[in-house]
């Protein structure tokens, strides 16, 4: 649950507002989301590594204000779309500090890049270097993504690190050598840095030591001078009961030692370390409402909700796992199915979790840690309108992002 959250009697309060006070004048699937969690989590990263940029990867939970919030906690922004770019310029983000990365762009996002003048971009594959070289016109500060070829044991959906996947050059082939040659041999761009990202939902904080030591090797074996090092993001949140937290304070500490005697065995002065983290900042601040429309008793206890897999497609993609809470009353417990409205067998929201035997049509159910990947990921599957995000603090509801209506589904079909 977010910072402060707390039971007055059987009710959620969530950054001082009751939950069903907050179903009743918003209306559900509603998130809510913690401002002082999210301010909270990114200043942590700003504490554990004062001398790193902190990068809040905004794909993580796209909405302008809550880049606004990351831009007053003095984070930089990374955007992986014109899209994202978009709403950061909405934001009113400092270009100075936005970096886009993402690992296909297009003509259209590298123009919108350059026009609006982001401070660096990543780029991910030759094809990219030659048109970013092309569209440049005056030494836009370039990143190259490298693959450092290190396993994050994560879920295999969500692992960038290894080999055999789409994502950046391979340091083991020599293609990431080969990229940096071709950067430095365009005029129009200018290499500060290497970037890597093992992957997300990592708990090893060793697989960020193993990349930081193979990237170390490969900027000791570069003629050109590398200032920064981009590590990516990919820290893990707690999503159950028992799950540890990311080790941030360990992150620090083993990172910091790890670049620190990489560079001095290899006589290469230490780069600029950027972290990205995405999930880590804003999962454990969401709680997604909902309304029970329907108990179905078959095989197994069904809970309906009047949401699903439009707003939470994370179990069906990645076996995700959630904790669910009848918000408003008690009851003695039994395991239940919690399901979506949509027409998919594989719409399931949370297996076997308990509920008061009695749950009925009209209860409310509250999900966290959906502030991550949640908002981001969700579409209009059945033609069914996504939800808003209500921002809460010291007791202050106010939407960030509106429920979406059937005028603005309709919009689009012509
Ligand atoms: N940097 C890069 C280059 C990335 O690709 C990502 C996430 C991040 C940073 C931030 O990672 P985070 O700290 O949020 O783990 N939809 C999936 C997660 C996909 C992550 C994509 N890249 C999920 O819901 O689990």
């Amino acid at each position: 649950w977010p910072d402060g959250t707390h039971l007055a009697g059987q009710d959620l309060v969530i950054g001082g507002l009751p939950a069903t006070q907050l179903a009743a004048r918003f209306g559900t699937p509603c998130q809510v989301l913690d401002e002082r969690t999210v301010r909270a989590r990114a200043q942590a990263f700003r504490t554990a590594l004062p001398r790193a940029e902190v990068v809040f990867a905004g794909k993580s939970l796209p909405c302008p204000e809550v880049y606004r919030w990351m831009a007053q906690e003095g984070l930089s922004l990374d955007v992986s779309s014109a899209g994202e770019l978009a709403l950061a310029k909405a934001a009113g983000f400092p270009a100075r500090r936005i970096v886009m990365h993402g690992n296909v762009k297009t003509a259209e996002d590298l123009k919108a890049a350059l026009e609006h003048g982001v401070s660096r971009i990543v780029v991910d594959s030759l094809d990219e270097i030659a048109q970013l070289g092309a569209l440049a016109t005056h030494g836009q500060e370039v990143m190259i993504r490298v693959t450092p070829g290190v396993d994050a044991h994560t879920h295999a959906k969500i692992a960038t690190g290894v080999e055999d996947q789409k994502f950046g050059f391979s340091l083991a082939s020599g293609a990431a050598l080969e990229a940096i040659l071709r950067v430095v041999e365009q005029p129009s761009l200018k290499l500060v840095g290497l970037h890597c990202h093992i992957g997300s939902q990592v708990r090893h904080v060793a697989s960020y030591e193993e990349a930081v030591r193979r990237m170390v090797g490969l900027i000791a074996s570069c003629s050109t001078r590398i200032e920064q090092l981009d590590l990516g993001g990919g820290f893990c949140a707690p999503y159950l009961l028992g799950d540890a937290d990311f080790d941030l304070a360990g992150f620090a500490h083993r990172i910091t030692g790890a670049l620190n005697y990489e560079c001095a065995l290899h006589r290469v002065p230490p780069p600029r370390v950027l972290i990205e983290p995405g999930r880590s900042i804003v999962a454990n601040a969401g709680v997604t409402l909902y309304r029970v429309c329907a108990v179905k008793a078959s095989a197994r206890t069904f809970v309906a909700v009047d949401g699903g897999m439009s707003d939470n497609p994370r179990p069906a993609l990645y076996g995700a796992k959630y904790a669910v809470r009848l918000v408003g009353r008690g009851g003695k417990p039994k395991p239940v199915t919690v399901v979506g409205r949509h027409c998919e067998a594989g719409d399931v929201l949370a297996e076997d979790v308990p509920l008061p035997e009695d749950v009925h049509a009209g209860d409310l159910l509250a999900v966290p840690v959906t502030g991550a990947y949640h908002h981001a990921l969700a579409s209009n599957y059945n033609q069914v309108c996504r939800p808003p995000i209500i921002a809460v603090k010291d007791g202050v509801a106010r939407p960030i992002v509106r429920r979406e209506t059937e005028e603005d589904l309709l919009r689009r079909y012509l």
